[in-house]
């Protein structure tokens, strides 16, 4: 049984969802986290996972929403905490990749749903891209774990993680030609790690370009099983273990 900790699957990447969870299914891909990035995808995060029983969800705002996001819908993820299938409090973050200007905005968003979820004890799913400078440091105001998901950093980044408490989400990037991540997760241990796809994004090789799925996840368990020198069922086991120690599912 693996853990898909990180997808994004709603109505209009995916025509039939149920094809999805069964093709997933089918390469033994039976338990997801489905992410949230604004207060629409927060309503069908929570529609989809009271209809399909391995799904569970993430509620939160993403960086790249800080312009148009509520009060009010923070208001509404807070008031939606309490439902068992929502297990953690993401996708947010710190995005300035595409603009800097609004970095105290992304910073105060961040940081109120950090205080949310320390106050109600629900794990966080970190996304950082160009950031991490100014991720650590709010993460270090707040008493909180979870997920760094799609972890691409230093060796020095991912213990500064490890210390909080947070696991690093690996998915297609480390199959990716040139990508020295994998350097790195060999002086890590598989002990750190959770499996994700970011489905629709990030196809790993040889699908790389694809509109990505659930089922790959497979094809990352694959990976960190040649790189760690490992078995598959080794991956599963450990990957899951790891999973339980962030997540209550
Ligand atoms: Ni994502």
């Amino acid at each position: 049984m693996l853990t898909d900790t990180h997808c994004h699957i709603f109505k209009s990447d995916y025509e039939n969802i149920d094809e999805v969870i069964k093709r997933a299914k089918e390469n033994n891909v039976t338990r997801f986290i489905n992410n949230a990035t604004n207060l629409n995808s927060c309503h069908e995060v929570l529609e989809l996972s009271q209809k399909y029983r391995t799904m569970y969800g993430a509620l939160g705002i993403h960086p790249e929403d800080v312009e148009s996001y509520q009060e009010s819908d923070l208001k509404f993820i807070e008031a939606n905490l309490v439902n068992p299938k929502v297990v953690a409090i993401g996708e947010i973050g710190l995005d300035y990749y595409y603009t800097k200007d609004n970095k105290a905005k992304q910073i105060e968003l961040f940081e109120k749903q950090l205080a949310m979820a320390q106050e109600y004890e629900i794990p966080v799913i970190i996304h950082n891209r160009e950031a991490t400078g100014d991720i650590l440091n709010s993460l270090k105001k707040f008493k909180v774990k979870g997920i760094i998901h799609c972890f691409n950093g230093s060796l020095e980044t991912a213990q500064e993680y490890l210390k909080m408490g947070f696991k690093l989400g690996i998915n297609g990037v480390v199959t990716f030609k040139n990508c020295k991540l994998k350097e790195v997760l060999k002086q890590l241990s598989i002990n750190d790690l959770v499996l994700e796809t970011d489905s629709p994004y990030l196809a790993p090789v040889p699908l790389r370009g694809e509109k990505n799925e659930p089922k790959n996840i497979k094809i990352i368990a694959e990976f960190l099983a040649d790189l760690y020198n490992i078995s598959l069922s080794q991956v599963e086991i450990i990957t899951n273990r790891n999973i339980g120690q962030i997540f209550d599912i």
